[in-house]
């Protein structure tokens, strides 16, 4: 049993594994935070929840119940009512005060987990998932709220959501509704979080928690570049293998807010959901609003224990597409090898090449449509280029596939560009404010995905193009972020549910496209990683992580996804050199081992690069192919870090029953006068001997994790080596 409830104490026990989760009530009915951490074996007491100490409970002491709201530890704390930290809950009713006071009315504890209605979200059977619902009223709105725990053991992970429903009369705003709130006594808590920008995505950021409120957020209509939907307070001595770390992720593409405030009396509070910024729902008698679904983690083992926590979790319950456990095509994609200048003779060349090398697929990526020869038009206009592929799409994709190599194909449906017929046509079908020109981006507006035929159109624009050819790939991109935010379709009043309403347009798209062609493989993009976020997870196993394929900058990029995210779903490609974002030059070897932690595949001129370079590629596509279901499946170490200080960076697979490891080695900087550098390995088994494939020589396994693995001298900057253990048969 992950729940328990304990009547007399009126207390639940939500275990998984290695964590415990624990919620009490008060006795006026509020939802308060007793605990999360190790797992405890007993069922605790509320002493945490601190009623005993002055100011005392409100039944008790009426006279200083603000004071004791602005204290008690809640579990979903709502504004209005004199808890001054960051409420999750604002609602305005119709005479236009904002107040809302929760209290718990009853509960349900299932096996398994219901779906969220329109939005993504994990899932599990029976014997994975428990789910406890705590039903809450706010009896003077008529307001319910349903705030949902689900508790995934194996993987140690939970879950939460919250469902507001409008029970009463009148009409409801709702200016705020976050996800996830954690109420904790700080331990000089440290934020950790993932930052950065166009290609210079995910770069990990670590700082105290100072007083008051320090968050993260975006307000770009996306998830973002900038900031990732990840928060993580971690106590300071916190490493990859010691220290505690509370991790909050956000199933989410749209706009976030996750946030640590340390308050006067020396507590922290986390929270994260959808930014209240321009965000307000109306909800009208009768109905609900959903919110997205939080993931929460503990570890006290470290970063590395978090990461594999997630990383299973995904892997289990958040990836649906079948290929996720399947080998994926290597492809080629032909976005830096040609950019807009392509046609069929162009890229069956790049085809042929490819194939006698053992790539698989080939991606044609954007300006095959309308008549888009650079970005300034045609986004909208899905028909094929005449120009550029004369015999037509089918045509293109039969002789690729009669070279022997699967097709693929680039589409922004969410997009729309002024000069295109789509936009002469319609008009008011873009994201805009009456009475004022909207503001481009990459010379392209915004679809108003809240208008159905907007969607519709958008939807069937790929679909038929999808049906038209056997197409086994597609790469859904979006090239910019949301301003101006203006919809005719709504009214004046709903104009601020505008931006939420875009991101479920945006899911509404996705699962009807992966209802429709479930054997897809579908890769979620914006310019590079900029809705690299587990929302996107749900519809695509794979993710564009970034548009810098520099190896070195990619370093960086991957660490910081791969702290989150498995490395099956994170889009890493070799490129041509001198790298057409940073100007590097790095061997041709390393730019594989780079991207073998990752999807792995190419986006250059195969016809065209030099001869030292292309003779890699079979051995690469060897390599790929021998480890990627150990990268797939496998657990993931960080073993040393170039951008936190080390002048290399180390990491390490090793499969789940511990008989094999690839471990991938990058030295970033040489340093004279050093020989050989020891890395301590982990994930083994210490008992086991194991063979280095490349030498013969034997190790144990305790030898690797204790004593530790010399790296063999390297010479020059950007070189790097893998180093394949495998068991050794007792
Ligand atoms: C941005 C993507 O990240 C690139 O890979 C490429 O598809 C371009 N868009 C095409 O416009």
């Amino acid at each position: 049993m992950a729940i328990q409830f304990d009547l007399s104490k009126k207390i639940f026990k939500l275990d998984t594994c290695t964590t415990s989760y624990v919620i009490g009530l008060s006795p006026e009915g509020y939802v308060g935070h007793i605990y999360y951490g190790p797992r405890l074996n007993f069922m605790c007491t509320n002493s945490l929840l601190r009623m005993e100490e002055r100011p005392y409970t409100p039944s008790v002491n009426r006279r200083e119940k603000c004071s004791f709201l602005d204290f008690f530890p809640m579990e979903y704390p709502t504004g209005g009512i004199g808890d001054y930290r960051e409420s999750c809950l604002d609602v305005r009713s119709e005479n236009g005060s904002m107040a809302c006071e929760i209290f718990y009315q009853h509960h349900t504890i299932q096996k398994g987990k219901p779906a969220l209605n329109g939005l993504p979200a994990s899932f599990g059977a029976e014997n994975e998932v428990e789910t406890l619902e705590i039903f809450c009223e706010d009896p003077v709105l008529k307001l319910q709220v349903v705030l949902s725990y689900s508790v995934f053991v194996q993987e140690d992970i939970i879950t939460r959501n919250v469902k507001i429903l409008n029970q009463g009369t009148g009409r409801l705003r709702l200016e705020k509704v976050y996800s996830a709130c954690l109420d904790m006594d700080n331990e000089e808590f440290e934020m950790l979080y993932l930052c950065g920008s166009w290609a210079r995505e995910n770069h990990l950021r670590r700082g105290k928690v100072r007083r008051g409120r320090q968050r993260i957020s975006s307000n770009k209509g996306e998830s973002g570049h900038q900031e990732h939907p990840f928060l993580a307070l971690v106590t300071p001595e916190t490493t990859q293998t010691t220290g505690k770390v509370y991790g909050m992720h956000f199933v989410y593409s749209g706009n976030f807010l996750a946030q640590a405030e340390q308050t006067q009396f020396g507590q922290v509070r986390m929270v994260m959901g959808i930014n209240p910024e321009e965000f307000c729902w109306n909800l009208e008698p009768g109905c609900e609003f959903q919110a997205p679904e939080a993931v929460l983690v503990y570890s006290n083992e470290g970063l590395g224990k978090m990461t594999r926590s997630l990383h299973d979790f995904y892997r289990s319950h958040m990836i649906r597409s079948k290929y996720l456990y399947q080998k994926r095509p290597i492809l080629i994609n032909n976005w830096e090898a040609t950019y807009f200048d392509f046609d069929t003779e162009k890229l069956l060349s790049i085809a042929r090449e490819a194939q006698k090398d053992g790539i698989e697929m080939l991606v044609m990526d954007d300006g095959w449509f309308g008549k888009r020869n650079c970005d300034d038009s045609s986004l909208g206009d899905w028909y094929v280029n005449e120009e550029k592929l004369p015999q037509g799409l089918p045509d293109l994709v039969n002789k690729v596939r009669e070279i022997g190599l699967e097709f693929g194909i680039w589409f922004e449906p969410e997009m729309i560009s002024p000069d295109s017929g789509l936009y002469r046509a319609h008009p008011d079908w873009v994201i805009r404010i009456p009475g004022r020109e909207p503001g481009q981006s990459r010379a392209q507006y915004v679809l108003d995905l809240s208008r159905p035929e907007v969607r519709d159109y958008a939807y069937e624009s790929v679909a038929r193009i999808l049906r038209s050819a056997p197409i086994s790939y597609l790469k859904w991109d979006m090239n910019r972020q949301l301003c101006d935010m203006g919809s005719s379709y709504l009214a004046a009043d709903a104009q601020q549910e505008l931006f939420h309403r875009y991101v479920l347009g945006v899911y509404e798209m996705q699962e009807r496209l992966v209802t429709e062609f479930p054997d897809l493989l579908l890769e979620n993009c914006s310019s590079g990683g900029g809705r690299f976020d587990p929302g996107m997870l749900y519809y695509s196993p794979q993710i564009w992580c970034s548009d810098d394929t520099d190896a070195m900058e990619r370093l960086r990029i991957q660490e910081g996804a791969a702290m989150l995210y498995p490395l099956s779903s994170i889009g890493a490609h070799i490129s041509d050199c001198p790298n057409h974002v940073t100007g590097r030059t790095t061997p041709f070897a390393t730019r594989g081992h780079v991207a073998l932690a990752g999807t792995f595949g190419y986006e250059l001129d195969i016809t065209r690069i030099p001869k030292e370079d292309r003779c890699q590629i079979p051995g690469q596509v060897e390599t790929c192919r021998r480890y990627q279901h150990l990268i797939r499946t496998g657990d993931y170490y960080r073993i040393a870090s170039w951008s936190e200080a080390a002048p290399y960076d180390c990491w390490e697979v090793a499969a789940k029953d511990r008989r094999e490891a690839l471990v991938t080695y990058v030295q970033v900087l040489a340093v004279p006068n050093i020989h050989s550098r020891k890395v301590l390995l982990q994930g083994l088994a210490p008992e086991k001997r194991y063979i280095l494939e490349e030498t013969g020589e034997v190790y144990t396994g305790e030898e690797l994790i204790y004593c530790g693995f010399l790296i063999k001298e390297l010479y020059g900057d950007c070189q790097s080596r893998l180093y394949h253990f495998v068991a050794a048969k007792e």
